[in-house]
């Protein structure tokens, strides 16, 4: 039996056991058989979720590009690595080998040494989904650097936020970004985040729309001619296994955003694992997941999964609309993808088009379907299944979180039975539990209850950076001596998991988490407005959107509403992105509050989604009689354009 490529059910439940029996000679087998350490472990694992701290393979040493790269040399040197495919069909498609993004990362992490970036230092990146994204990741763990990518759709004061809470040396982007027919001025962008940040030294600036754009004289500089004149040899810094590899931040229900810090042997086994499991990766194969690399999917299974694994993973720049709605199925055929992994947000918009830009490709390559983000809908399951996958593929419907490092429930390709809206199985070294409210563990089958999981697994976010106490008090409190993950689930007859959605205020729109407390605090600098609450309400694209109820100051009555609705966005925009704009606005004057001054968020959830019936007890508010007057009001609210 191998741990590696379950061929079917029963071969699960052993390897799963068997990983729960000894969980550290499972991960031990893991990581003897398929990593090149410069010294191994001393203990496999150390772990007190009390405090709360984990260890993974402590005293081993390593570094992550030399198992990502340089031991593929001999053997795939010349296999392509990237694949990266551009923003516009007519542009050529690149191919970077092993030899190459070995050549490229090792340039790149001498020009980050030259420019006084060492171990342990933050290094901020805003970038496209263009090479330079994946290699500047890279260079920075070549060198020990910690890397924190910024998604380049958030906004500059999101930018600085984050730049600011990790104390950046340096930023790395681009002159501009293309999105479909948009262009994008990133450098605007971090120029602006920049007005407030003390930390950065550096500015390095790839080129990709070739714009004309200022640069600060000592600060900035082009990153080109400085990796040309790079050595293309750079020794990987030696690592210990529990050293920082990375920082990525994500929305916390309240507060500011939550540096989530991964390390780097734990990360590294895991996410390599997994992904040749759940993928069934081969070879030849050619492997695509449409997510950015500024989110944790991107990280851990465009960049680090796949090529610790010696797969070839393709890179995309653009949009599934441009220049139409068939750009995926034409990629796949292209490049003859033969997995791919994607968002039901994705899903859910291509299927509302015209079938016949499906059609018209050869999807024939395809192996294994994937999901991630949210919880797929029937619809969209079926959807994805019969047209895309021809009623052939498997979806792995993975669920798992920026916390988690890497995918946690899924099914094995070819092993286990797929359901519709189940992300099914815990992946082998994964110990689930549901918790009932009171915090007792719900046994058997056909039960809900709230997902925690109660043993470590290798890639799990190890703190915040900078605030330990926010990070046992996020994850490690609910539930005593269990990760808690914000998440409900229910279990079926046979055992298998769905995922619910989130129990705590954060809302995944298109497949993006949003806290409801930054962007009430966004809406709140208007100075119209008194106070807002924001929640989620089901939408047939993007899952849910944003329905904000707002009171306005004096200053703001009688002012035209749909001017206010506009600027309400905009501000949003600006502290956020447009990722967190509202949907529906609504102004009240009033909302329901319990005793103590909390909004009931509960009540304004069921008004947005329309379940006026069922409001529950609303005698002990403080203000009942404002629900009736948001109820009358909710049949006018509009949508924003
Ligand atoms: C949700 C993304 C249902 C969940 C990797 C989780 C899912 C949050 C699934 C984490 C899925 C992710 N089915 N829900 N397959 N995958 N989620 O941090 O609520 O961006 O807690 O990580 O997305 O989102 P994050």
């Amino acid at each position: 039996m191998s741990n590696y490529h379950i061929k079917n059910l029963e071969e699960y439940y052993q390897v799963y056991r068997k990983s729960v029996r000894n969980p550290e000679l499972f991960w031990e087998e893991v990581a003897e058989e398929h990593f090149v350490w410069k010294k191994t472990w001393d203990k496999v694992l150390n772990y007190d979720f009390s405090k709360p701290e984990v260890k993974w393979f402590e005293g081993a040493e390593l570094n992550i590009t030399e198992n990502c790269i340089d031991r593929h040399l001999a053997t795939r040197g010349d296999k392509t690595a990237i694949l990266f495919e551009p923003n516009n069909p007519d542009e050529e498609a690149e191919k970077i080998s092993y030899t190459e993004l070995h050549k490229r990362v090792n340039q790149f992490a001498n020009v980050l040494k030259d420019n006084g970036i060492k171990k342990g230092d933050r290094v901020c990146i805003y970038l496209p989904m263009i090479p330079e994204l994946a290699i500047s990741l890279l260079a920075c763990a070549r060198i020990g650097a910690i890397h924190s990518v910024v998604f380049a759709g958030f906004s500059s004061s999101a930018l600085g936020t984050r730049i600011n809470d990790c104390e950046a040396k340096m930023v790395i982007t681009s002159d501009g970004s293309f999105r479909g027919v948009k262009t994008i001025d990133l450098k605007g962008i971090v120029d602006e985040a920049l007005e407030d940040c003390t930390t950065v030294e550096t500015v390095l600036v790839a080129k990709r729309i070739h714009s004309d754009i200022p640069m600060k004289e000592g600060r900035d500089q082009w990153l080109q001619p400085l990796l040309d004149k790079a050595s293309e040899e750079c020794e990987a810094e030696v690592m210990k296994a529990e050293d920082p590899l990375f920082i990525l931040y994500t929305s916390g229900s309240t507060g500011s955003p939550k540096g989530m810090l991964h390390t780097t042997a734990g990360y590294m086994v895991y996410t390599a694992y997994t992904f040749k499991n759940v993928f069934n990766y081969r070879e030849n194969d050619v492997y695509w997941c449409t997510a950015d690399i500024g989110w944790i999917t991107g990280h851990s299974y465009i960049v680090y999964g796949p090529l610790a694994n010696g797969a070839t993973t393709v890179m995309f720049e653009g949009v599934p609309s441009y220049p139409d709605f068939g750009r995926f199925w034409q990629i796949v055929e292209k490049h003859k993808v033969s997995q791919f992994y994607t968002a039901p947000t994705a899903i859910r918009a291509l299927a509302k088009e015209n079938l016949e830009y499906v059609d018209k490709y050869d999807l024939s390559s395809i192996k294994v379907l994937g999901t991630v983000g949210e919880p797929i809908n029937e619809e969209a399951w079926h959807w994805y299944n019969d047209n895309v996958g021809k009623k052939k593929n498997p979806i792995v419907d993975t669920w798992w979180q920026t916390e988690t490092g890497g995918m946690m429930i899924s099914p094995i390709p070819y092993a286990t039975p797929t359901k519709p809206t189940y992300a099914t199985l815990p992946l082998p070294g994964v110990q689930l539990a549901l918790m009932d409210e009171q915090g007792n563990e719900i046994h058997g089958n056909q039960v809900d209850g709230r997902l925690c999981v109660k043993f470590p697994w290798p890639s799990m976010a190890r703190t915040i950076w900078g605030n330990h106490q926010r990070y046992k008090d996020t994850y490690f409190s609910a539930f005593s001596d269990k990760y808690f993950t914000g998440d409900g689930a229910l279990r079926d007859e046979v055992g298998y998991y769905r995922i619910t959605g989130r129990v705590d205020d954060v809302i995944i729109v298109s497949g993006h988490n949003l806290g409801t407390a930054p962007i009430e605090d966004a809406i709140n600098e208007h100075p119209a407005v008194a106070e807002s609450a924001i929640v989620g309400f089901p939408h047939d694209i993007k899952g849910n959107a944003l329905y904000g109820y707002v009171i306005l100051k004096e200053t703001g009555e009688g002012r035209d509403h749909n001017n206010l609705r506009k600027e309400i966005n905009q501000i949003i925009t600006e502290h956020i992105g447009p990722i967190a704009k509202l949907d529906k606005i609504q102004f009240t004057e009033g909302l329901p509050k319990t005793r103590s001054g909390k909004i009931m968020r509960r009540i304004l959830r069921k008004i947005a989604h329309n379940e006026l019936d069922n409001l529950g007890d609303v005698s002990t508010l403080l203000n009942p009689e404002v629900v009736q007057s948001i109820i009358d009001k909710r049949l006018s609210s509009e949508l924003v354009s």
